[in-house]
């Protein structure tokens, strides 16, 4: 099969972005007031420019762990089977913990994360997702914040990637697929 060449065009730009992060910092920082220290859990890997903004604008005691979970096997459609492929280095038990992840997009991983943490004892435990892509769900599960809304489109930037390419544009941009495209495709 050829490759298949593909633009970016920018859906949400660095600026926005920048903007929509402050105000979900400042709603967690009022939601977690008080916490002796709060565990921001960022899903591996595509969570990763979101959770270090976030953080940097987190006006608490934070600590920073990391959970690394598969549902998606280099392709653009969820597998819907999710495995834990990294676990976090420390106990949660008793702590205030936040789960950053990327997209809510089938969410099964989110769904499955939150299972699994919660069946750890936690204190307050709070979601929160980049971006939301609501008609795709297949599972009924909804992050506490959402930065943005976005339509069934495939997305990459911001640390979100297509087959690990296009993490570090600044902004986020839906791939389009074109004769003439700057970026290639995986082979399939
Ligand atoms: P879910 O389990 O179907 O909700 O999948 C969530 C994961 O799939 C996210 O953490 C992303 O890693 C990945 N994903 C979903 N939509 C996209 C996309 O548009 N671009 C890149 N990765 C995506
Ligand atoms: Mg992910």
């Amino acid at each position: 099969m050829p490759q298949r060449p593909y633009v970016i065009d920018q859906m949400i730009s660095a600026k926005s972005i920048a903007a929509r992060v402050e105000e979900l910092a400042s709603e967690i920082a009022a939601d977690f007031a008080g916490t002796d220290k709060l565990v921001v859990v960022g899903l591996l890997r595509g969570s990763f420019v979101f959770i270090a903004d976030l953080v940097r604008e987190l006006d608490l005691p934070v600590e920073v762990d990391f959970l690394e979970a598969s549902s998606y096997d280099n392709a653009m459609e969820s597998s819907r089977e999710v495995r834990i492929l990294k676990d976090l280095r420390g106990q949660i038990e008793g702590r205030d913990v936040l789960i950053v992840e990327d997209i809510v997009d089938t969410g099964y991983t989110l769904s499955h994360v939150l299972h699994l943490l919660q069946s750890r004892g936690p204190g307050k435990l709070r979601t929160i997702a980049l971006l939301d892509k609501p008609t795709r769900r297949e599972t009924p599960i909804r992050a506490d914040w959402t930065g943005f809304e976005i339509p069934d489109e495939f997305v990459v930037g911001y640390g979100i990637d297509f087959a690990q390419r296009n993490r570090n544009l600044p902004y986020i941009g839906k791939v389009r697929f074109t004769p003439e495209g700057d970026h290639l495709a995986p082979e399939a």
